[in-house]
């Protein structure tokens, strides 16, 4: 047997693997066949050659996947990844519905342990200010895998206006305002220890502690010790934590009229009185705003683009979107992908987001298990939706599934009656399933025509807000 070597890029080398699976199946190379390394330097003589000509087509799941889990820091990775391809461009095109595969099983949590080292760098990263330099700020952070390039473009979403560095143990990121450039490893030390925001951190965490929630184990857990040095707010976590039961009884002393439930809504009446004016002072209300659900960690907001024909909206982010902060990207997302595909519809083009913005759930030792919302918290995330769509202004709503319904038509309204066009508050919309219904229908014959109704349903929606368009 021929074994064919590959020589990868260190790290992360998302171009190097695609590149090198298009030499490989366009040689019609079995994956036992193929021996993966890496290397720190890499001569022209290493590297595959270019095959751009070569063109493999793969399920969308599969190329999130594979985004992912090139991330990782097992050495295996190119090595399952490929088998993946192989087996996925040869008859099983659905391979990862088959989440008892021991290849997806293994992958599926490689992902996973990529997306929450992601959500970790994005949660618990702080810059700090280059002292005697307005501009230029620092950061230092232990990623455990190689995700720098992966969260490079979240911190120029959200800090474009300064520049700034941070530097890992596996590599640096740099920011001048115009462009990101990626450079070698630093050290903890070339990043200044503290700054004038030091305070303040703590003064905003100290406010937002929330001691009846205490659970110094799931904290831990959730919040590793390696990553409190970043963080200038975690010295007062000891002090906090020894005055929690305290601050706990002082809280249930206080009269009902300040309980939590009211107090949330009134302080967003207020500063909705004073009326967001765009989209995003909209999501920065919503972003800071207490979550008014059992479990709920931090907002998930609607993403696409503005005047799209077709808005979706689903029920609430699940463990998945809470993890990535994004809507539909979990398993129900990755179906309404797919239906969407089959559709014709081009999600990039569309507004996808959801009822309520936080992910409502009860913890069962390690799982949070979805807990579908009440009338009472979908109407109070009712505003938040009306006004997004109203600064949105899509040609037609698609309300998925119950809660959806609930929200947009301010009742409940029984899907299989009300399936089809509708109006919402004299908005054009159309009812349709949730796709996570879809997952749930045990018989295989069943789903599959279900799964054919929704893709119709998406067909028809998209061509009803196309005639608003020609009209
Ligand atoms: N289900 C929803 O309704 N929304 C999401 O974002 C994910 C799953």
């Amino acid at each position: 047997m021929q074994i064919e070597s590959i020589s990868l890029k260190e790290g992360a080398d998302q171009e190097g693997f695609r590149n090198a699976v298009r030499c490989l199946i366009a040689g019609d190379v079995a994956p036992e066949r193929v021996l993966w390394q890496t290397a720190s330097s890499l001569s022209l003589f290493d590297a595959a050659p270019v095959r751009s000509d070569v063109a493999v087509s793969l399920p969308r799941d599969v190329a999130d996947l594979i985004s992912k889990v090139v991330c990782h820091t097992d050495n295996a990775r190119y090595a399952l990844l490929y088998a993946l391809v192989w087996r996925v461009t040869h008859g099983e095109r659905h391979l990862l519905e088959v989440h008892s595969d021991p290849l997806v099983f293994r992958l599926a949590l490689m992902a996973k342990e990529v997306r929450r080292d992601i959500h970790k760098m994005h949660a618990f990263l702080r810059f700090r200010q280059v002292p005697a330099e307005d501009d230029r700020y620092m950061a230092w952070f232990e990623p455990t895998h190689f995700i720098l390039e992966a969260v490079a473009g979240f911190f120029v979403d959200r800090f474009p206006s300064f520049s700034w560095s941070i530097l890992t143990p596996i590599g640096s990121v740099h920011w001048d305002k115009t462009a990101v450039r990626f450079g070698p490893p630093g050290q903890r030390e070339d990043v200044p220890a503290t700054d004038a925001f030091e305070a303040g951190w703590g003064d905003y965490y100290a406010s937002t502690f929330n001691p009846a929630r205490i659970n110094v184990g799931l904290m831990r857990q959730h919040m590793p010790k390696k990553y409190w040095h970043n963080m200038p707010e975690t010295n007062l976590i000891p002090e906090l934590v020894r005055s929690a039961g305290s601050r706990v009884e002082t809280i249930m002393a206080k009269p009902v009229a300040s309980s939590r439930k009211r107090m949330p809504k009134k302080a967003l009446e207020a500063r909705l009185d004073a009326g967001p004016r765009t989209l995003a002072e909209l999501n920065g209300i919503i972003s800071a705003s207490e979550p008014f659900v059992q479990g709920g960690t931090r907002a998930v907001l609607g993403e696409g683009p503005m005047h799209p024909e077709l808005a979706f909206v689903g029920e609430q982010p699940g463990d998945q979107e809470d993890i990535d902060g994004r809507p539909f990207v979990g398993p129900a997302g990755q179906l309404l992908d797919r239906a969407m595909q089959e559709a014709g519809i081009d999600r990039s083009k569309c507004y996808v987001t959801n009822a309520v913005k936080h992910f409502k759930f009860q913890q069962r030792g390690k799982r949070r298990l979805h807990q579908t919302p009440t009338m009472g918290e979908v109407k109070h995330y009712r505003w938040w939706l009306e006004k997004e769509l109203e600064f949105v202004q899509p040609k037609l709503i698609v309300a998925m599934g119950a809660t959806a319904v609930m929200a947009l038509a301010g009742k409940a309204l029984p899907i299989t009656r009300n399936r089809g066009p509708a109006e919402f508050d004299g908005h054009a919309g159309y009812i349709t399933v949730h796709p996570s219904y879809l997952l749930r229908i045990p018989d295989a014959g069943a789903k599959h025509q279900a799964y054919a109704a929704f893709v119709d349903d998406l067909k028809h929606a998209e061509k009803l807000a196309h005639t608003f368009r020609a009209a």
